[in-house]
């Protein structure tokens, strides 16, 4: 397929760790579910990448993975927009993993900035093994088998998209030419000049090998300039600093996710770490509790101390979910104290319920059901699976292991 085509696609995988919270809904799934109008979309149950760091521990996939597919599908992730799948179940990740693996250079996985930062935050758990090292280019996997073009994911995950556009990169580099190729491209270098020819080669290292940008322009800008070559020559000489020859893996973009706004309920991120969550499946009658306890501005000690909502975790929670008018109610009676703190928390228990309610009651029937969320599982792994099998043909093509 063309990389035209592949822009329109996008894929992304989350990790089976445990219950959904209103957190995961407001930053990475509604952004899914607005994508899934607009691309082609894959989304898959990363079980695999679970692994890497809860080896061991084989009850983890028990009941998460079939209920973070029953929260996708709750919130609003459409089957039918939509592949969902496990990426357990497509074992042709795991070849490319193994087929990219043979390229990919130690120190591009050791310099992953995650690496290190999760070994120390993890450090109970012994993570000097192979394939926690090898998950970023698992992901690389992952997201190049599927020709994708946009990859939505947070802040943290950047530098693995970043590590699989210099895997593609690399590959196209070493498989992607076309017979002839690089003998006519090496000839047109000696056309420029001795001087000219050698700052082209380190510039085009530079890009190839570290994926240095500023080498590219400046390569590019090199060739502009040059008066003793042809115009065939010129163009194949940019093809050659981009890898030239056929596009065999398509170097995917990071889309950054909109971060989520979702305060916890001590005001810190919402997050299963912090023990601050609402869960998409938290029982309704448990959510007025919960927003009941939470802390307040400590000003207020009676009723009669006036408040400042800036000092307030509730108050965050209004921001993201109340309107204009309950939020001037807020303001002006906190800081008057004419409200009280369970007064100014009702409305947003209220909306949460109200938010939660048609979610749960699809979580619910899907619950009743599985063998329909199995179903739909099965058939997104089928649709997966053909688009990885071309993927992996041209692969092993370019590598030479269909040519016996
Ligand atoms: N590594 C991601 C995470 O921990 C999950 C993931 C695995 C992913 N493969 C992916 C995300 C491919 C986007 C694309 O959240
Ligand atoms: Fe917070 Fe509302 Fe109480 Fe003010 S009135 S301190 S905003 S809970």
């Amino acid at each position: 397929m063309s990389t035209v085509d592949s822009q329109q696609r996008v894929l992304s995988g989350m990790r089976p760790t445990g219950r959904l919270h209103l957190g995961h809904m407001h930053g990475v799934l509604n952004n899914w579910v607005k994508l899934q109008h607009e691309y082609e979309c894959f989304f898959f149950v990363a079980d695999w990448h679970a692994l890497t760091t809860h080896y061991g521990d084989a009850t983890i996939f028990e009941n998460n993975v079939l209920d973070m597919v029953i929260d996708w599908l709750a919130v609003g992730v459409n089957p039918g927009s939509a592949s969902l799948f496990v990426q357990s179940r497509v074992p042709e990740h795991a070849e490319l993993h193994l087929l990219l693996s043979m390229l990919t250079p130690l120190g591009w996985l050791e310099r992953v900035p995650s690496y290190k930062d999760q070994q120390e935050k993890l450090h109970e758990k012994e993570l000097d093994t192979y394939g926690f090292l090898g998950y970023p280019l698992l992901q690389a996997a992952d997201i190049l088998i599927y020709r994708a073009g946009h990859v939505p994911v947070g802040a943290d995950q950047v530098a693995h998209v970043e590590l699989t556009r210099e895997t593609a990169r690399r590959f196209n580099h070493i498989y992607g030419r076309e017979p002839g190729f690089e003998a006519a491209a090496e000839a047109a270098i000696a056309k420029m000049g001795k001087k000219s020819a050698r700052l082209y080669n380190s510039l085009r290292t530079a890009f190839q090998e570290q994926g240095d940008h500023e080498a590219l322009e400046k390569a590019q800008a090199l060739l502009r300039e040059q008066q003793n070559i042809s115009l065939g020559d010129r163009e194949r000489l940019f093809g050659f600093l981009e890898g030239g020859g056929k596009m065999i893996l398509a170097e995917p973009q990071a889309l950054l996710t909109p971060a989520s706004k979702m305060p916890g309920l001590d005001g810190q991120k919402m997050s299963k770490s912090y023990d601050n969550t609402i869960t998409l499946r938290e029982p309704l009658e448990q959510i007025a509790k919960k927003i009941s306890t939470m802390p307040t501005d400590p000003a207020r000690v009676r009723l009669t101390d006036p408040g400042d909502p800036n000092k307030c975790p509730v108050w965050q929670l209004h921001e993201v979910y109340s309107d204009e008018s309950t939020r001037e109610w807020v303001n002006a009676g906190c800081r008057s104290a004419g409200i009280g703190c369970l007064e100014c928390k009702k409305p947003l228990s209220d909306a949460i319920v109200a938010e939660l309610e048609p979610i749960q009651l699809r979580a619910a029937q899907y619950e009743k059901d599985p063998d329909v969320v199995r179903s739909i599982i099965a058939e997104g792994c089928e649709t997966a699976r053909e688009t990885a099998r071309e993927t992996l043909h041209d692969v092993r093509s370019a590598m030479g292991l269909t040519s016996w």
